[in-house]
């Protein structure tokens, strides 16, 4: 039977790869609800062209243009944040939750808590409620499956009961494009050159984290309430070619690793599938062509979102929001050239230096540290941008 699908975040990176592939393959999917911000052009289109039963804008500024475009259709129309959770919370066999930044939590929140089976792309929603996410998928029977490549890589290896036997569970950096930048030349980096990445082509805001590998250091931060890991079994390996995706070291001294050629269609198509497997349209790996992989260790000097990550990892939930929050802005300015490449981690810091608030107990508290860490990353920034 065909596997009904919800894409959050449809006309971004992560949303269209998905629908590319439900596209390849009309028969085993059907899509019930495609949402997006404020695209209502990008999401009509993809809503004609998989027959999806509801297109949903969040910003209801946006509402009128995606009404008009889904005129005579057969596609219904909505908007705002009501709109966005309702379609979240639609009866789907898989949802695919891939809005960016701390948005996707509630969407993502009210799919798990429906007790779905949620394809998770939307890191900010681990970071910043891992705990109260896993929580919540337990009570509710819902499943996470990550669609992170690297998270999916150890979701692949790792053992049916995800513990035995193991010891260190490692995720591959590419390095991004400053790996072998001097820090006075990263200083200087502009937003173009930031968001060039060697090996993958994804959204700005993630790809920003990869220039400072703040997203490697979500990552780590992810991979803790994924996986069930402290983050002393937690590593980073920087990996140039970003063919191998994550590797599991085990007690008897195996090491199992997952491969392939770096596009996200692979891991969307292994969450879609889950748990068989399906054809995806990636170029496969050739590894004598490509004859050799290398390996170094991340250089937490030049990488200081590296040290970061790991802190606010170590000091518990409420310092992740404000990490993931302060870097929000940080990169929004960055990207806006209000704030140098260098000062993004400086901001991050700053915000976290002023003190860590007590560990949310639930999604209305996690949106107020979120929105005070904004508010104080905002009154910082001018000092740091001058
Ligand atoms: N791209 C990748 O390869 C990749 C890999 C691993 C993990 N991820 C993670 O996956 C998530 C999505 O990344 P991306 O690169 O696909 O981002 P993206 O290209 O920037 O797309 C973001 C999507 O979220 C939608 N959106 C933004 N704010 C929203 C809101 N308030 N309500 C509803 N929808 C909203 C956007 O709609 P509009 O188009 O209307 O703005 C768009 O569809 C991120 O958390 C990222 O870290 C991405």
């Amino acid at each position: 039977m065909a596997r009904r699908i919800t894409v959050l975040g449809a006309t971004g990176s992560v949303g269209r790869n998905t629908l590319d592939l439900v596209r390849r393959a009309p028969e085993d999917f059907s899509v019930a609800a495609l949402v997006a911000n404020r695209d209502a052009e990008g999401l009509a289109e993809l809503a004609r062209a998989t027959g999806a039963a509801l297109a949903v804008v969040a910003d209801p500024a946006a509402y009128p243009v995606l009404r008009e475009r889904l005129a005579g259709s057969g596609v219904e129309a909505a908007g705002g944040r009501e709109a966005v959770l309702a379609a979240a919370a639609l009866e789907a066999d898989l949802v695919m939750a891939a809005v960016v930044g701390i948005a996707g939590l509630a969407p993502t929140m009210e799919a798990v808590r429906r007790g779905r089976l949620v394809a998770l792309a939307n890191k900010e929603s681990l970071v910043c409620a891992g705990s109260l996410m896993t929580a919540a998928a337990q009570a509710a029977g819902a499943r996470l499956l990550p669609v992170d490549s690297e998270h999916n890589a150890i979701f692949q290896v790792l053992p049916p009961d995800g513990r035995s036997g193991v010891e260190e569970v490692v995720l591959t950096a590419s390095g991004g494009p400053f790996r072998t930048w001097s820090a006075a030349a990263m200083a200087a980096a502009t937003p173009e050159q930031a968001v060039a990445h060697p090996n993958w082509r994804m959204g700005a805001k993630i790809s920003v984290d990869s220039a400072t590998l703040m997203n490697k250091g979500l990552e780590v931060i992810e991979a803790a309430p994924l996986f069930g890991l402290g983050s002393d079994r937690l590593s980073i390996l920087v990996h140039p070619q970003s063919v191998v995706h994550g590797l599991v070291r085990f007690s008897d001294g195996s090491v199992l690793a997952q491969l392939g050629t770096p596009d996200m269609r692979t891991p969307i198509a292994n969450c879609l599938a889950w748990p068989h497997r399906m054809q995806a349209p990636v170029e496969r790996l050739d590894l004598a062509r490509l004859a050799q992989l290398t390996f170094e260790a991340p250089d937490p000097q030049r990488f200081p979102a590296l040290r970061l990550a790991r802190a606010a990892l170590e000091a518990g939930q409420a310092a992740q929001i404000v990490l993931n929050a302060a870097n929000e802005v940080a990169v929004a300015a960055f990207l806006d050239r209000r704030l140098g490449f260098g000062r993004i981690a400086e901001l991050v810091e700053a915000c976290l230096d002023r003190g860590v608030p007590a560990a949310p107990a639930d999604v209305a508290d996690v949106f107020a540290i979120d929105a005070a860490t904004r508010a104080l990353a905002s009154d910082l920034l001018p000092r740091l941008a001058a």
